[in-house]
């Protein structure tokens, strides 16, 4: 996006910019400094409510809303800091801790401080080892400089923050399965309500944010509201973090406005620099694949909050893009997902855990030659059988588990029976005596 400067991004490539001191020297914690001086809690919640910032964990819930549920009359609040990023193929939040930890914990200093937190916990998946070093040597360097501990600043909010890190399930990024592997025990997503913020970790007041929500905190605070309405269209303001990965000549994250399309963050010099060979687009997952796909001639969709809908995708999600170009075999994208959605269920919901088996089994037998036409509606029977929507699960896994199964199946269906009807018969009973 041409003219765009980067707010989130704008410390990469800076030299040590993971230290204190270059962090500071480029404006770092002024923000905190501002609100824990200047402005009482509700105040913050004010300037974020009137900003509009939506929840970039894939929900999209409005931020200041979301800390408006807290119980006035509470003893304690905890916040926890949801950065399991377990959505594939997703990594804005790895790089916002790699490159500048500092913007993190400012950004939950922010958070505490506007909701009374006393105790925020950075939730990491287990994969995410350097980012655990890097961002507890920033923590460590923010006590030393009484921006956290007792008394921060001189002011009389204190906040401690501690480093979790999971054992590396997709389900423990969902929020009560992060709150329950926190407590030590198995990842398992609480019945809801009570919500968190009644009921929590430890059972108390609990807000649950992620890394790019709070990271955004330090910029509204400095520039105000109407600078962050002022970026993206109206609903989706502020600046984004995309991922881009596949066959493009550029994958990677990058930052911009909601404005931009999914055909930008592929084609232009900006982003993805197009398709690696030339090759043409089939398909792309535009926000963590548990969102839905796209077609080649879907493109136009504009990454935003809103627009997704338009396609029948469940949302924006995490804004990240996989993109699949035109010689792979739909069958193995098929397959593939189906497969990560079966591993990842956790068990407790007997829809979600044979449905998603169910839906890797049906899928591998079209991918190895086996499948009938049948299986395409027997896939989308199962799929609509699922989920939080229809209220058969506790958490929404399987719906994002069964968006992509059925777009890929409804969106490619002429492409998977062409392949259906083109199987080797000899094959088709070779594979069958060993499936069954
Ligand atoms: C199966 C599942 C996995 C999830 N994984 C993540 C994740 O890795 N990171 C994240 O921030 N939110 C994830 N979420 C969403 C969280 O439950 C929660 O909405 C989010 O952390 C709230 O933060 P936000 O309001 O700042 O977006 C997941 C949800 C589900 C259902
Ligand atoms: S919906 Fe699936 S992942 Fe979520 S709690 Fe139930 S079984 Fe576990």
């Amino acid at each position: 996006m041409p003219n765009y400067e980067p707010v989130l991004l704008r410390n990469v490539g800076v030299e040590n910019a993971r230290s204190i001191d270059v962090y500071r020297s480029r404006g770092g914690y002024r923000s905190a400094e501002k609100a824990l001086k200047q402005m009482s809690p509700d105040d913050v919640i004010d300037e974020v409510k009137k900003a509009n910032l939506r929840g970039r964990g894939g929900a999209g819930f409005p931020a200041g809303v979301k800390w408006t549920f807290l119980p006035k009359d509470r003893k304690r609040t905890l916040l926890c800091v949801n950065a399991d990023e377990s959505e594939p193929p997703t990594f804005c939040n790895r790089v916002l801790m790699e490159e500048d930890p500092h913007q993190l914990i400012e950004g939950t200093i922010i958070a505490g401080y506007t909701t009374r937190a006393q105790i925020a916990y950075i939730y990491l998946r287990v994969e995410f080892h350097e980012q655990f070093h890097i961002l507890q040597k920033a923590v460590d360097e923010a006590y030393a400089a009484g921006l956290l501990g007792k008394n921060i600043l001189g002011s009389d909010y204190s906040l401690e923050i501690y480093l979790h890190r999971g054992a590396g399930a997709y389900v423990c990024g969902e929020e009560t399965g992060l709150i329950e592997s926190i407590e030590g025990k198995r990842g398992w997503p609480r019945i809801k309500p009570p919500f968190p913020a009644i009921e929590g970790l430890f059972r108390q007041p609990t807000v649950v944010n992620n890394v790019e929500t709070l990271a955004n905190l330090p910029h509204i605070i400095e520039r105000g509201a109407d600078w962050f309405l002022s970026i993206g269209p109206p609903g989706s303001s502020g600046p984004k973090l995309f991922c881009i990965s596949g066959p493009v000549n550029r994958p990677g994250c990058y930052e911009g406005p909601m404005t931009i399309t999914c055909e930008e963050l592929i084609m232009s010099d900006e982003y993805g620099q197009g398709m690696r060979g030339s090759v043409p687009v089939k398909a792309v997952f535009p926000g963590g694949t548990s969102m839905g796909v796209l077609k080649g001639d879907e493109l136009g969709m504009k990454m935003d909050f809103d627009d997704p809908r338009n396609y029948g995708l469940l949302g924006l999600g995490t804004a990240a893009a996989v993109v699949v170009n035109a010689e792979t075999d739909i069958r193995l994208v098929l397959r593939n997902l189906a497969r990560f959605y079966a591993l990842e269920s956790c068990g407790q919901c007997t829809q979600c855990r044979e449905g998603t088996s169910w839906m890797y089994r049906i899928a591998q037998r079209i991918e190895n030659g086996a499948g009938r036409v049948e299986d395409l509606d027997l896939l989308e029977e199962v799929a609509g059988r699922m989920g939080m929507m229809p209220g058969l699960s506790i958490c929404g896994l399987p719906d994002g588990a069964t968006f992509p199964v059925r777009g890929v199946v409804q969106k490619f269906r002429a492409e998977l029976e062409e392949r259906i009807r083109n199987q080797d018969p000899g094959k088709v009973e070779a594979v069958l005596a060993v499936l069954n």
